[in-house]
């Protein structure tokens, strides 16, 4: 039968040759199975234009399994590389699938994976360059490989096998370009049937985001204009773009990279409204209705407003953006960019979210700092009682490196005199929960073998989310005034400027000091 939790599954990799495939799709399935978390009837095939033997592709993937999995023995290996297949075709010609058709019910008869129909579940995993997102999605559908309206709506769905689709980022480049990618993705796949991936989102403390709120009474009370001053969303990286610009980072910058894909949807869940039900559907409705209130800059005055754009500088670590191999200066591709947003509703009217991400910056460093409201009188001050030094009621949710939540609160300094410091209530999740680090994509997968589209985007998320960041693509008030970073340093000046005209300031945290 298909109709457990973990049904029997054929995940079909597109892209088998791929960086992606070989630094972490292989590694993290590899992990699950030495964790005993794959099912035991599920087999992976591999696709790209490369001719290999199964068994080359099982070396190839030994020699990746080495270098990215920590617990890589030659008797896993052996058991795990049981489960590997190749097909070499060129998957955006129509006339490959025939055969792929034919590969697929030959490994899923060795497995023992068909489910009535003579077909196995199928997870597609398109791991290539996205100009072949459409002709491949086309083709899966030109194939009639995929019959999941007809399961939909069959009288015994269970009895019939399903077909899924995982996708990788970039999710189109504009609003344009994703809405036609949603529509192609629409004509094949039911949108339950299709997984957008964001590994933040299977980040333990992007999960925890809501546990947080929601699992304890205190905070949910204080989550609202009224006690919330602003909210800040970084992710900034030491590493410089490096041979990555000329043929990915050139055509991205760090808000199509960054903020649109990840940042947004680490705010969402900051900022939404608690589901009805801890269910993909109810959650993401929320994180929908939120980005649907985001106030978007209207006119090119006020992206320019709202926004800061940088590229950093040379340091004895690497050449300036603008020198790497691959990089047209006169593009003005940023490598950091700072936003400020807000939500048009009841909760947050008022409130300013500021979000920034950047390469070369000081720290490798993904937080959220939820800074909460001063008392509504400050009696200490009136004593003449100076200002502590780190403020109050600053919550922060640490994502990487280190993973954690820290609240800072005020306190008597002891001894005779009235001094007032501020100290942190810490939760390390490392020391409380162990520190076995799974990579992100090993459990979202499973999740998509699973049918489980918590952690995956929905198609309105993604539109919208490229809705908010096209003003500041688009403006070319902000593409001119594009910054010159030092490197190592915090960004561009105008980041601050941003931040600086709400009277608030950015955590820039000593490397020793991250919450
Ligand atoms: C990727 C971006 O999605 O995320 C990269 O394409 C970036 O440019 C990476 O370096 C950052 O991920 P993490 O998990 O290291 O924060």
């Amino acid at each position: 039968m298909c109709n457990t939790d973990t049904e029997p599954c054929l995940i079909v990799i597109f892209g088998a040759s791929g960086d992606l495939t070989a630094r972490k799709l292989i590694p993290s399935l590899y992990d699950l199975d030495c964790m005993g978390e794959l099912p035991e009837q599920l087999a992976i095939m591999g696709i790209s234009r490369t001719d290999l033997s199964d068994e080359a592709f099982r070396d190839k993937m030994r020699d990746s399994i080495k270098s990215h999995s920590a617990s890589f023995t030659p008797e896993q290996f052996t058991r795990f590389a049981q489960r590997l297949h190749y097909h070499a075709a060129d998957a955006a010609m129509p006339e490959a699938y025939g055969g792929l058709r034919e590969r697929i019910v030959e490994i899923s008869t060795e497995h023992g994976l068909l489910c009535s129909h003579d077909m196995p579940n199928l997870l597609f995993y398109l791991s290539v360059s996205p100009r072949l997102y459409e002709p491949i999605i086309q083709n899966i559908g030109d194939t009639g490989l995929v019959e999941e309206g007809k399961r939909w709506c069959a009288i015994d769905p269970t009895a019939l096998p399903w077909q899924r689709i995982i996708i990788e980022k970039p999710f189109g480049n504009d609003l344009n370009s994703a809405r036609s990618l949603n529509q192609s993705l629409g004509r094949v796949f039911e949108e339950e049937a299709i997984f957008r991936i964001d590994h933040y989102l299977g980040k333990e403390l992007v999960q925890n985001i809501l546990v947080l709120r929601l699992a304890n009474a205190i905070f949910e009370p204080l989550w609202n204009r009224r006690h919330v001053e602003h909210v800040q969303v970084t992710a900034a990286e030491t590493i410089g773009v490096g041979d990555r610009a000329g043929s990915f980072y050139e055509g991205a910058g760090a808000i199509r990279d960054m903020i649109q894909s990840h940042l947004l949807q680490v705010l969402a869940l900051v900022a939404m409204e608690p589901p009805s039900s801890y269910t993909d559907a109810a959650i993401a409705q929320e994180k929908i209705k939120l980005l649907d209130c985001a106030q978007v800059a209207s006119c090119d005055d006020q992206a320019w407003a709202w926004g800061s754009l940088g590229r950093y500088g040379a340091s004895p670590d690497g050449p300036a953006y603008i020198d790497e191999p691959g990089v047209d200066p006169a593009r003005r591709t940023e490598t950091f960019a700072a936003m400020r947003l807000g939500f048009d509703n009841w909760r947050w009217a008022g409130v300013p979210f500021f979000v920034r991400s950047g390469k070369r910056m000081a720290s490798k460093l993904t937080e959220v700092v939820v800074l909460f409201r001063s008392p509504p009188l400050d009696m200490f001050a009136r004593l003449g009682v100076a200002m502590p030094k780190e403020p109050p009621n600053r919550l922060i949710i640490s994502i990487a490196p280190s993973e954690g939540i820290s609240l800072r609160v005020a306190g008597k300094v002891p001894g005779a005199g009235f001094e007032i410091e501020t100290t942190k209530l810490d939760m390390d999740y490392v020391d409380r929960f162990g520190g076995e680090h799974i990579d992100a994509y090993g459990p979202l997968i499973l999740d998509a073998v699973r049918g489980d589209r918590t952690l995956f985007k929905h198609r309105d998320e993604v539109e919208n989310g490229w809705r908010i960041v096209q003003p500041f693509l688009d403006s070319e008030r902000l593409r001119e005034g594009i910054e010159t970073y030092a490197a190592g340093s915090w960004g561009p000046r105008r980041a601050d400027a941003i931040i600086e005209a709400e009277g608030v300031r950015w955590h820039n945290p000593v490397v020793e000091e991250v919450r």
